[in-house]
């Protein structure tokens, strides 16, 4: 008897799991990032959206649910992670005449298997003291020896890192990176260590004059009560490639390949990627939306414009692997 009682009681519940055509989001972006945006979108559509929240081990996860993975739609950050999902064949071709209007080209992958929604540059922080304006022009100069023993950053196995390097790669070619990057190496004045706003604090505490980071970090540092003083004592900087514009990255959003409310997923990532939705989620992390035309919030617009290096992320992406391979061969974080 019980056990019947029980077994129903299963049934009905995985029906129930099984029959809700609501949007299912794996994400690794912060719960309190994504709310501002399913909010307005739950209000809008009425269709619900639940975000599972992940640390690490989205694409393993995905490859493990395989057809009966619950999530429709992945959330996350950097085009080194949502070529991952690609590769790992974990997300699906989405073409949208509506999401193919709103993100440029150059932002969303050739074949629809990602597209970015947000950006946010990968700048140059410096000493109001000790740098002066103008001082900053390129990355490429990050290797001059004027900036020996002033330069501090963070690991160069990390992904903000290696997505600056293969854009390097993409502009210059293989050789020239390693001697950059080996030049780079020479003008650090420690070891590379901690994050982006540790770098900053490092500039601060007077121990460096300029380090590389994303431009949102000003946004969190200024909110914080103990960072503010760091990110006072620094101004943002654009540098350029020779040839190009700044360095950015994206947060994105790919539909998953078992997607079971395919329906209600593509009406999410459409409305994600207009230009309202985009405003929303670049004002909660201080980020640049994408489509021209579109603003980031007005702290952001005082650190002043720049142009955004034009080479299409995806061609960025394929350059990893040699990055990482020159991290290893100049020994950076050694
Ligand atoms: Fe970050």
């Amino acid at each position: 008897m019980i056990r019947t009682i029980l077994a129903a009681t299963l049934a009905t519940g995985l029906a129930a799991t099984a029959a809700r055509a609501d949007v299912n989001v794996y994400s690794y972006r912060q719960p309190e990032l994504l709310k501002p945006l399913t909010d307005a979108f739950t209000a809008e559509t009425g269709i619900a959206v639940h975000v599972v929240f992940l640390k690490t081990g989205l694409v393993e996860r995905l490859a493990a649910e395989g057809s009966r993975s619950p999530a429709d739609v992945v959330m996350t950050v950097d085009i080194s992670r949502l070529a991952a999902l690609a590769d790992a064949g974990v997300v699906q071709p989405v073409s949208s005449p509506v999401i193919e209007a709103n993100i440029p080209p150059e932002f969303r992958d050739p074949d629809g298997l990602w597209f970015g929604l947000t950006a946010r540059a990968r700048v140059v922080y410096a000493s109001r003291e000790r740098v002066a304006d103008g001082e900053v022009t390129t990355y490429e100069a990050l290797a001059d020896p004027k900036w020996r023993g002033r330069i501090c950053s963070r690991s160069g196995t990390h992904v903000y890192t290696l997505g600056l390097i293969s854009a390097m790669i993409a502009h210059h070619g293989i050789e020239a990176t390693e001697t950059w990057l080996a030049g780079l190496k020479a003008n650090l004045a420690r070891k590379p260590q901690g994050n982006d706003r540790a770098q900053v604090k490092a500039i601060w505490a007077g121990e460096c004059d300029i380090s590389l980071g994303n431009t949102y970090y000003m946004g969190l540092m200024l909110r914080d009560p103990e960072q503010r003083e760091w990110a006072e004592s620094v101004r943002i900087v654009f540098p350029v490639f020779e040839g190009g514009g700044t360095h950015v990255n994206i947060s994105g959003m790919a539909m998953t390949r078992a997607a079971p409310n395919r329906a209600d997923a593509l009406r999410f990532m459409e409305w994600l990627s207009s230009p309202r939705a985009q405003e929303i989620y670049a004002e909660v992390n201080h980020e640049y939306p994408l489509l021209p035309g579109t603003r980031p919030s007005e702290l952001v617009r005082s650190w002043g414009s720049f142009t955004p290096d034009s080479l299409p992320l995806a061609e960025i992406a394929r350059h990893r692997a040699e990055a990482l391979r020159l991290v290893e061969r100049v020994d950076f974080d050694g």
